[in-house]
């Protein structure tokens, strides 16, 4: 061995070919490319493909409680498809109407005092029999909801 001789570096590893810098940037940037548009796209499609609803949303029912829970006389505010709805049972039959009072908007409730609707924002009141306004500075009557008893179950009914 003279001394231009490279000592022997072993048995030979078989070279791995690199994937070329250009190409692994070009798919990196079509990656980010992808996830932006994705990003921007299932928020879009959510919005204009809304989930459907299994509460009281279109024709739905849900369950207001029993006629042991609201007895003769009494009523009680429930959620209906995420809107409140008061329930009544009166000595005609169970009614029920939105419980968003007409005014500004604020919940009404049953007053077992007075045996009316009233709403706490500003006194106004509605009559449980029919809806209308009875007193105060609520507009109009409160819409009614549709009620459906069956056995002692009281429903709610959507249209
Ligand atoms: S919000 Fe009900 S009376 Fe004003």
């Amino acid at each position: 061995m003279g001394p231009d001789t490279q000592p022997d570096a072993g048995p030979a590893v078989p070279a791995v070919p690199p994937i070329p810098r250009r190409r692994f940037l070009r798919w990196l940037l079509g990656f980010s490319i992808l996830s932006t548009l994705a990003m921007v796209a299932a928020p879009v499609g959510a919005f204009l493909v809304p989930p459907k609803s299994s509460a009281a949303g279109s024709g739905g029912k849900v369950l207001a409680g029993t006629l042991a829970d609201i007895p003769l006389g009494r009523g009680k505010v429930v959620a209906m498809g995420g809107k409140p709805a008061i329930v009544i049972n009166t000595a005609q039959g169970v009614v029920a109407y939105s419980a968003i009072c007409t005014h500004l908007g604020c919940i009404v409730a049953f007053d077992d005092l007075s045996g009316t609707i009233a709403c706490p924002c500003h006194d106004g009141r509605f009559s449980p029999a029919n809806g209308t306004v009875v007193s105060g500075p609520p507009p109009t009557a409160l819409p009614p909801v549709t009620v459906s008893v069956e056995d002692d179950q009281i429903y709610l009914v959507s249209a």
